[in-house]
């Protein structure tokens, strides 16, 4: 427990991307890098982490892997409370092929409802919203919003439902896609341009966007976490909500994005008081530099698929 009773915390993590030795592709050292990272909650000792998706590394193709991640998380001996990922479940969905055919077939890596309840049944259920210590944590798949997936009629109905909660001090919401990449008004990216590919490979698209922040107001959200991305920005704040994007625990990208944005692995850790919640990023305090393994990165067209018939 805390050390004041006036005072606790929270941590959130996301892109933990635990793999396993039996897939057609393993990177030890992002397991390595978990690991730190539990020492290091355990040793800070939380009253409830919050895991922002991509517990895997492919559950989305190889679905046997969440027992393993939630072993992990199970291990911290702290409660937890997670959303799905990409790598998980599928990527946001895509209409065409987008610019980085041939090695990477967008339209075949698309969210499905079958994943989608895959990982509720082996994973965890989601969405959720509960109560702590006066304040509202609720955690949703922000990337279904709008599409033609059951689990989107769902997602609506959960937001409608938020609205008609009593009010508490502070509504945090936990997402895995940010709302935005640069900006809270940004247009529609082309995924079949390079320069916009991973403008909108990692970002919410303008309509689901508005209709998120608009159902998120109407029920009191003052944070909204994502992940992602694999690089934070410090957290700011438009209209009433901080955002924070969210470092990963087990490797970097996109560093050079924005002048402001760090790699640096390691997890948010958010501190409550009586006067606000305090957020501190922390790094991890040992970085492994193993280099075996095996197999792609990336999202390799056709291997992804033969794994699973594996
Ligand atoms: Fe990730």
């Amino acid at each position: 427990m805390s050390d004041n009773k006036d005072s606790w915390k929270f941590v959130h993590i996301t892109d933990i991307h635990i793999g396993s030795p039996d897939s057609y592709r393993f990177a030890p050292v992002w397991n390595e890098q978990w690991e730190t990272a539990a020492e290091q909650i355990k040793a800070i000792n939380p009253e409830l982490v919050l895991v922002g998706g991509d517990i895997t590394r492919d559950g989305d193709t190889e679905p046997e892997q969440f027992a393993n991640s939630i072993k992990h998380l199970n291990s911290l001996g702290i409660p937890w409370h997670l959303i799905p990922g990409n790598m998980d479940t599928g990527n946001k969905i895509a209409d065409r092929p987008g610019a980085r055919m041939p090695e990477r077939n967008d339209l075949e890596l698309n969210i499905t409802e079958e994943n989608l309840q895959i990982f509720k049944a082996q994973a965890a259920p989601f969405p959720w919203t509960f109560t702590h210590r006066d304040i509202r944590f609720s955690g949703c798949y922000e990337i279904i919003k709008d599409t033609d997936l059951p689990s989107a009629q769902e997602l609506d109905t959960f937001l409608a439902g938020l609205s008609e909660l009593p009010s508490a001090d502070h509504h945090i919401m936990l997402n895995h896609y940010p709302l935005f990449v640069d900006d809270i008004d940004e247009p529609h990216y082309d995924i079949t341009k390079e320069d916009d590919y991973l403008a909108w490979y990692f970002g919410v698209d303008p309509e689901p966007r508005k209709n998120l922040i608009k159902a998120y107001k109407a029920s009191g959200v003052t944070h909204v976490l994502s992940g992602h991305i694999h690089c934070r920005r410090p957290p700011f704040t438009i209209d009433g909500i901080t955002y924070i994007k969210g470092a990963s625990t087990a490797m970097k990208q996109f560093g050079d994005r924005w002048p402001d944005g760090d790699d640096t692995l390691g997890f948010q850790v958010f501190t409550v008081t009586p006067d606000g919640i305090e957020f501190e990023f922390h790094p991890l305090t040992r970085i492994s530099t193993r280099t075996d393994g095996w197999g792609p990165g990336g999202h390799p067209q056709g291997a992804k698929r033969a794994a699973r018939k594996s």
